[in-house]
């Protein structure tokens, strides 16, 4: 794979500017000024697009325990340079990513020890900006703690949110409010911002040995930086120099800019794991909604899921329509009872009698099909790294190439023990959780093993870094579809995008095809038509996806499956063709290796009619569109499970009329045609 296509154009430092009290910068096409400024003992950023401010003065810095609230006097120097490459993902959303930026690193002294050389180093780019703390000053290896982080956003004019509330039992897993910025508490990232003129989303890059930023309003349109703290209230622990992750703002005209921005992953650095040829993505099938909805269950007995036949089943049905992985939850020990609160009772490498590991890794080898391997820790994760190098190499010696992981208790109650023996509880993404998950990672690398993380920390676009992190949940995904008290109403999935898939891919298991499952009642079941879960396969960008029905729903409906069956899971390019936030969302990618387009459409509650321009597709190329859509009677309350296939040549020049039912949606693969 190479990863520097183009060689990093005009690189070079334009030299240490004098020390003037403010420092401004344009992005590369001039369409946001970023400038730093220090007055009255406060250093500030304030942000510009096409001449008007668009965030106003804000704080920077960071405070150390044992020291004041810094004062910073004065700017010492700054450093310029502009940056333009292009460099390419080994999987993703888009093979080829631009990093065209301007850098302003502005040197500040501040009147406390640790603050007394530190530097600011913002990027500016046409779409966003985004800066880091780099406290180079302190002494090598000097511990320091950080009690605060001064660090604000201050958006100028008014502005809708769309966000919900840190803190909260089920971590990120919450239904979208929108309400004015002014009505905002404390609200994870990403966090995003609506005007009629400009969308903004606010979230972080890099995330690496530090806190994970929420957004707390301290007043009228501003917000500060409040980081997660350890239980002891200490908000970060690190020895000197260190840097901070990056505070990210993305800047768009429409909401679709955001999603195709793609500063988040240029913030991050490059691959550090070398050839990742090993690192695929896939489409998988599992003994998994099965357990959701009540049919089987993890812990051992009458009802087990994980039993070497049935999941010789689920590998027959893999093999015979051509998905790659096969996830088995509950197949190691420690299921039984309350598994939530006794997350130290799991083995990592002890099966349930009724799982044979080395039979079914070798039927599923046979079969051309691997395992997929889950790790459930329940949130004890001490249990969890004591046994991890095993529990990696038992699956590594199996065949395993991907392993779902899993965190699932209340927020704030994480185990954490002291060498005294008592116990600390943590929340789910402090530094402390920051720090494991980076663990997991690197650790599952040495075995070439990928990761898919429920209940994570939020993506901050590590997957550049570290390309086996390939997918995470971080929001209420499917499953709180077969729940049911209530399920996701129809407008989530068209809030997603704009919101957490703004961080990067989710492991959503789109594909129920059985919206009802048994239920009579809409908000208790899957709240969608059946053309809509085929749309999210290309909305919701995943390398890794699943077909989460149970497999005899998809034989009884083996048309619609086929675009399951054919739909991609990594891409050429990606592009959001139309959008609104929370009412509905056009987006086109076009396979990697490969001539073929896929369209995905979404709507909320609301029937829609969309006209698409399809001027995506490849010039004087013929297509054969492929149609998957909403019969004219389907209805996700009604009737959800009304579609209609239909096929028409088309070309670059046509438009297509898209006509969505309520909680509906159309797919269409654009097969090329010689
Ligand atoms: C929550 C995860 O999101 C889900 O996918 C998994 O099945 C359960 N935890 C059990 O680990
Ligand atoms: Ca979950």
């Amino acid at each position: 794979m190479k990863i520097w296509l183009a060689a990093c154009v005009a690189c070079a430092a334009f030299g240490v500017a004098h020390a003037a009290a403010k420092q401004c910068i344009d992005s590369p096409g001039k369409v946001l000024e970023v400038c730093i400024s220090t007055s009255g003992g406060g250093a500030f950023y304030e942000v510009r697009r096409a001449g008007h401010a668009i965030l106003e003065r804000a704080a920077l810095g960071i405070v150390f325990a044992g020291e004041k609230v810094p004062q910073v006097s004065r700017i010492t120097g700054s450093e310029r340079h502009s940056h333009d490459e292009t460099w390419e993902q080994p999987w993703g959303e888009q093979r080829m990513i631009r990093d065209r930026h301007s850098e302003l690193r502005v040197k500040l002294h501040g009147d406390t020890p640790n603050s007394d050389a530190f530097d600011v180093v913002m990027r500016a780019f046409d779409d966003g900006f985004a800066f880091r703390y780099d406290y180079h000053g302190i002494a090598p290896g000097k511990p320091v703690e950080i009690t605060d982080e001064l660090t604000q956003f201050r958006p100028a004019g008014e502005y809708r949110a769309w966000w919900y509330e840190a803190y909260h039992k089920e971590r990120d897993e919450y239904l979208y409010h929108s309400s004015t910025l002014n009505e905002v508490t404390r609200a994870e990232t990403p966090f995003t911002l609506e005007s009629p003129q400009l969308y903004l989303a606010i979230h972080e890059a890099a995330l690496v040995d530090y806190a994970s930023m929420t957004l707390a309003r301290t007043g009228p349109n501003t917000l500060k930086a409040d980081l997660m703290p350890w239980s002891d209230g200490a908000k970060v622990r690190r020895t000197g120099p260190f840097i901070t992750p990056w505070r990210m703002v993305l800047v768009g005209r429409t909401p679709g800019e955001l999603v195709d921005s793609r500063i988040e992953l240029n913030l991050n650095e490059p691959n550090k794991l070398g050839d990742v040829s090993w690192v695929k993505p896939g489409k998988f099938v599992g003994v998994w909604w099965e357990m959701h909805i009540n049919r089987s269950t993890w812990g051992s007995g009458e009802q087990h899921g994980a039993t070497t036949q049935n999941v010789e089943r689920y590998i027959d049905f893999a093999a015979r329509y051509g998905f790659n992985g096969v996830l088995v939850e509950g197949w190691n020990t420690g299921w039984d009872g309350d598994w939530i609160a006794h997350g130290d009772q799991f083995s990592y490498t002890r099966t349930y009698p009724d799982f044979d590991l080395t039979a079914i890794a070798n039927y599923a080898h046979d079969k051309g099909v691997q395992l997929i391997g889950h790790h459930e820790t329940a949130g004890a994760v001490t249990n969890y790294e004591a046994q991890m190098e095993d529990a990696f190499a038992l699956y590594q010696e199996h065949g395993v190439r991907v392993v779902k992981t899993g965190y699932v208790r209340p927020n704030g109650t994480i185990i954490r023990p002291s060498a005294d023996g008592s116990v600390n509880h943590e929340w789910f993404a402090g530094q402390y959780m920051v720090r494991h998950h980076q663990h997991v990672v690197e650790t599952a690398a040495r075995y070439k093993i990928a990761v898919d993380v429920h209940e994570p920390v939020k993506d901050t676009g590590l997957r550049r870094t570290y390309p086996n992190m390939m997918t995470r949940e971080g929001a209420r995904g499917q499953e709180y579809n077969a729940w049911g008290d209530p399920t996701n109403p129809p407008e989530h999935v068209v809030i997603l995008p704009f919101t957490r898939l703004l961080g990067g891919p989710m492991d959503f298991t789109p594909g129920i095809f059985d919206v009802a499952h048994g239920k009579t009642d809409v908000a208790k079941r899957v709240q969608s038509t059946l053309a809509n879960q085929l749309a999210l396969y290309v909305v919701i960008y995943s390398p890794l996806h699943m077909a989460a029905d149970l497999p005899e729903n998809y034989l009884r409906h083996l048309d619609a499956f086929q675009f399951i069956r054919d739909v991609p899971t990594d891409w050429e390019r990606s592009k959001t063709l139309s959008a609104q936030i929370g009412d509905y969302i056009v987006v086109a990618r076009q396979q990697r290796n490969g001539p073929d387009w896929y369209l995905g459409a979404l709507t909320d509650e609301q029937a829609r009619k969309l006209d698409v321009s399809l001027d995506f597709l490849a010039p004087g190329k013929r297509y054969l569109a492929q149609l998957y859509r909403d019969a004219p009677d389907a209805d996700y309350r009604t009737n959800p499970l009304a579609y209609e296939i239909t096929e028409r040549t088309v070309t670059a020049a046509d438009r297509l009329a898209l006509t969505l039912a309520p909680g509906g949606g159309t797919a269409i693969r654009f097969k090329a045609l010689e």
